[in-house]
């Protein structure tokens, strides 16, 4: 496997944990709880730096040259491009949600549960569509030199979260995951 497709598939394997964890507190809410808003909004805030601003932008690349080659699999890959914009729309309107919910706004308990389930319905859609279809094809397809410009496109950020440098801000987020 190219390293630049091992290292997105670690971000989904990353990713899949966070939107777990997420399910955990979707979970309490369906059962009249008050989960962890602070976790929610760290899982979010990290889903948004680190996704939103990097791993998408990094599989952009990845999917523009393939367009610029060949339309096989155009259909997949068209959709996962607007799936991005779309992905990054959701997420900051669930933060902008849970970040009312903190400062004491007053949401119904049920709009809010299903504007987070609907959040990992969609975050897991694009994930498996990536997974299951995406990634093989051009793993099969894109060759060593295609990886190589392709390399030197992309964008290049460490996961504050699982990465070498843990960000303070995700400390509490990471000893959760890591304890679940
Ligand atoms: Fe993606
Ligand atoms: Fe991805």
């Amino acid at each position: 496997m190219s390293e630049v497709m091992a290292a997105l598939h670690r971000d989904h394997i990353h990713f899949s944990r966070v939107l777990n964890l997420l399910q955990e507190s979707l979970g309490e809410l369906r059962a009249g709880e008050d989960p962890d808003f602070d976790l929610v909004h760290d899982m979010l805030d990290y889903l948004s730096h680190y996704a939103d601003l990097y791993h998408h932008p990094k599989e952009d690349v990845i999917y523009h040259y393939q367009l610029e080659r060949s339309s096989a699999e155009a259909e997949h890959i068209d959709r996962l491009l607007d799936e991005h914009r779309a992905l990054r729309q959701i997420t900051d309107a669930l933060r902008a949600a849970t970040d009312g919910i903190l400062g004491g706004t007053v949401i119904l308990r049920q709009e809010y549960a299903d504007q987070v389930a609907e959040f990992l319905d969609k975050q897991r859609a694009h994930l498996n569509l990536e997974e299951a279809e995406v990634f093989p094809y051009l793993e099969q397809t894109l060759a060593t030199s295609d990886w190589a410009i392709i390399e030197e496109r992309a964008p290049t950020r460490a996961d504050p979260l699982f990465g070498p440098d843990l960000a303070t801000q995700f400390e509490g987020l990471y000893r959760r995951i890591i304890g679940s």
